[in-house]
């Protein structure tokens, strides 16, 4: 995983499946996107949220994507080009460059947002300053982020008979990853619950909080096309022997988190044990979940 660019693993089929057209066009027009002919998206990755965006601004419109990593700055033109084979190829470009250090010049979009890439940074705020210097005074700042905590604690069809003691161990297993990714600056994977606090801080106006109206639910016989998607990210995961995770990552993560080696070796074993017992249960379709998944969408004007 270590020689993929930054996300790899997140950008499969299932992205496509994370809003409901009508949700967005509810948002649209709280946004009043329609007014806006202009939008930068900071970590765009290869475009999934701006090639939603896009077709709500007011044509011709302009769009612009950063990203840190060259992969997905030259991949993602090919993408909106086969969205948008009808607008002018100048109007869309793609550019290389830090969250922290954007290369775009000051008050110069309508728009600017950015979905799941603040809560992968060290300095969130940093970040948020750069977004709002390339932003015109009166544009709108969107920023898309999650609560992933969350997802560890929702309640599946095989926590039911769980003892307490177990679900509290594993809590305090990933809060203290979670202590742990923040203590050593590798982000905040619930940034989502304090960015309207941020943006307070930073002077912007209009601050709203709204949430994703899609979970990810898996109940049998998993036929959905959101839930094949679903099903088939977690086929590639599952022959791993410790699962999606990386043992070692997740132990400094833990210590970190002012955790013990016991706990951890415990814990996580029962992590990875759970794991797959989800997915044998899915091919017994047995499991069944809501889905967690609280996505914020924090918007403000600046001033
Ligand atoms: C989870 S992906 C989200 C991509 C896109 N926003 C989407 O929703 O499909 C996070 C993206 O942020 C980018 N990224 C991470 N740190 C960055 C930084 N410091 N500056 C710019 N981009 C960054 C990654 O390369 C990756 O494409």
């Amino acid at each position: 995983m270590s020689d993929q660019p930054h996300s790899a693993d997140w950008f499969g089929e299932q992205r496509d499946f994370w809003w409901n057209r009508d949700f967005l066009d509810l948002m649209a027009a709280r946004w009043r996107l329609h007014e806006a002919a202009s939008l930068a998206d900071v970590g765009c990755g290869l475009g999934h949220w701006s090639r939603l965006l896009y077709p709500y601004l007011r044509p011709p419109a302009r769009l612009a994507g950063v990203d840190r990593e060259p992969r997905w700055v030259a991949e993602a033109p090919e993408r909106f080009r086969h969205a948008f084979p009808h607008v002018a190829p100048e109007l869309f470009s793609f550019h290389q460059g830090d969250a922290a250090r954007l290369p775009l010049a000051d008050d110069s979009f309508d728009v600017v947002t950015c979905q799941t890439v603040l809560m992968h940074l060290a300095q969130p705020l940093e970040a948020l300053r750069e977004m709002l210097r390339i932003l015109r005074p009166g544009g709108l700042l969107v920023c898309v982020e999650p609560n992933n905590f969350w997802n560890y604690l929702a309640f599946t069809s095989l926590t039911e008979d769980e003892p307490v003691a177990t679900l509290v161990r594993r809590f305090e297993f990933w809060l203290r990853q979670h202590r742990g990714r923040l203590a050593t600056g590798r982000g905040n994977h619930s940034i989502g619950d304090s960015l309207p606090g941020y943006f307070s801080q930073l002077g912007l106006r209009d601050i709203a909080a709204h949430q994703n109206d899609r979970p990810a639910p898996l109940f049998p016989p998993y036929a959905s096309p959101d839930q094949k998607a679903l099903v088939a990210q977690e086929r590639q995961w599952k022959n791993a022997a410790t699962g999606p995770w990386n043992k070692a990552d997740m132990r400094e993560l833990f210590l970190h988190g002012g955790g013990d080696e016991t706990f951890f070796e415990n814990v996580f074993a029962n992590i990875v044990e759970k794991y797959h017992g989800e997915q044998q249960a899915i091919a017994n379709g047995k499991f069944h979940a809501g889905g967690g998944n609280i996505n914020y969408l924090v918007s403000a004007r600046k001033p």
